[in-house]
């Protein structure tokens, strides 16, 4: 594929030679990567980790020669990385230093609706909102990014996004029989944060879709961490990358140029059961995978990103950034490395809320910019859920383009694809899967606090345009038996 077709000819050269982006070989990686920084803490009077972002406009050099007008958090680009532990209480102060209303959403979080930062709780200019909650789930690769209704691709594609990482103190730190997962941020843990953009000649971003595509901005320059091209210094045996897929629309599928094995650790939510060796791990937007990969001294290893599987024909694929091969990242290893440990051979117990068989509660069907025919209402929870409840939701894209789907405050089970028990990748906590046109997903995830019967959380396709369109619904979780009120405008934005 690639260079090859261009100049084909034919009714189909201008097509075929347009959607062409292929970076595999081509790539330089002659700047280092930057390494988002933690974000500082300070405790308040009540115990509180407190945290401040504040979202202004900046100018970034994401590529040599002049700078892109950017937004970013604490920052000129994306924003630094959270780090809390099971247990603590957080507050982040997030103020907003832009012309335009935002919102800050903790994406995999388990809190309450109006610490949630959805479209029910936009952020005006030069206000401050201070949401506070207390950590209550697995160690695990989160992030945050705005979510004003109906201009999320927007915000997050000029670049506020960050990571938030989740330790757990009861989780041990080597596995029963030894081992232990590289650890020093930075240093052996690295964050990658991986985004496609469209630069124009004088490299500002370009925020129109491209020809066809029907999943909005698909971009083809690559940045990670707000670098192109970027080199990452390695001095241990093995490196644990953080890999999230930050992109408005593309779909990754990472490997190493080389083809190498690495061991698939986590997933959205958690750590998998068992370190999964692999050589391919696909990322829609808004996934996480953290993999850990391990290197010979003096070696070069280059994360590439492979021509994505999206079930899809030839043509619907090509304008869904399917046919692009794209080079992401490369580690290089010193001279002498510093051995690592070895990984352990467990590692975090496997959800287990349903057995794959459990009746559904629930059916989804993604169409168009729709979900059961219905186009978002902020004024509408579509339905509530009962408090504790454990619920089992079968997710269909029927149209036959790419969708993916997200649920806020729940990780989720995958019960079963198609019937079939889910592939190794999709064993762990999860709360962004990519659905396959066709193809049912069942998913069981059981919610927990109360929420606001008239705050609700979203469940949305994270292809950005998707979403702004309207491929997005809302759920309350009520005391059984309880009605969930309804969400008026007068009730947000305080
Ligand atoms: Cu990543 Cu509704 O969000
Ligand atoms: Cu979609």
């Amino acid at each position: 594929v690639g260079a090859a077709a261009v100049g084909t000819g034919g009714a189909f050269g201008w097509w075929w030679a347009s959607a062409d982006i292929d970076t595999a070989g081509r790539v330089e990686f002659e700047r280092r990567l930057a390494i988002p920084p933690l974000a500082p803490a300070r405790r308040d009077a009540e115990g509180r980790k407190v945290f401040d972002l504040r979202a202004a406009p900046g100018k970034h050099r994401l590529r040599p020669g002049r700078p892109t007008a950017t937004w970013g958090l604490n920052g000129s680009y994306l924003g630094p990385t959270l780090r809390a532990a099971r247990g603590e209480t957080v507050r982040v102060n997030v103020r907003n230093g832009l012309r335009e209303t935002t919102s800050l959403h903790w994406h995999g979080m388990h809190l309450p609706a109006r610490m949630d930062g959805g479209p029910h709780q936009p952020v005006k200019p030069g206000a401050t909102w201070s949401p506070t909650w207390t950590i209550d789930q697995p160690a695990a690769t989160l992030w945050y990014h705005p979510h004003p209704h109906g201009e999320t691709a927007r915000h997050v594609y000029r670049g506020l996004a960050g990571m938030f990482i989740l330790d757990d103190p009861k989780t041990p730190k080597t596995g029963p029989t030894g081992g232990a997962l590289p650890s020093r941020y930075g240093v052996d843990d690295i964050p990658v944060i991986v985004q496609d953009k469209r630069l124009d000649d004088a490299n500002q971003l370009d925020e129109s879709h491209p020809r066809m595509s029907e999943v909005g901005l698909l971009g083809d320059v690559i940045c990670v961490n707000g670098t192109t091209g970027p080199h990452h210094p390695v001095t241990t045996e093995r490196v644990r990358l953080r890999l999230l897929n930050a992109s408005n629309a593309r779909i990754y599928r990472f490997g190493f140029a080389d083809d190498r094995p690495f061991a698939l650790v986590g997933t959205d939510g958690g750590l998998l059961p068992a370190p999964y060796k692999t050589t391919r791990i696909q990322l829609s937007p808004a996934e996480r995978a953290e993999i850990v990969v391990t290197l010979r001294p003096g070696e070069r290893a280059v994360l590439r990103s492979f021509p994505p599987d999206l079930g899809l024909n030839l043509w619907d694929r090509r304008f869904a950034g399917g046919d692009d091969a794209l080079d992401i990242l490369e580690l290089r290893a010193a001279r002498a490395l510093e051995p690592s440990p070895r990984l352990p051979d467990e590692l975090a117990p496997a959800p287990a809320l349903a057995p794959r068989t459990t009746a559904v509660d629930r059916k989804f069907e993604l169409s168009g910019f729709t979900i059961n025919g219905k186009s978002m209402d902020m004024r509408r929870i579509d339905f509530a859920v009962d408090l504790d409840a454990t619920e089992v939701w079968e997710v269909t894209a029927t149209d036959g383009t790419q969708h993916n789907f997200h649920v806020h405050d729940v990780q989720f089970q995958v019960l079963s694809v198609d019937g079939k028990p889910p592939p190794p990748e999709l064993a762990g906590w999860k709360d962004t899967v990519h659905t396959r046109p066709g193809i049912p997903f069942r998913l069981a995830m059981r919610f927990r606090d109360h929420s606001d019967r008239d705050m609700p959380y979203m469940y949305h396709c994270h292809i950005l345009y998707h979403e702004d369109q309207g491929l997005m619904g809302q759920f309350a979780v009520v005391e059984p038996g309880e009605k969930p009120g309804r969400p008026g405008p007068g009730k947000t934005g305080r």
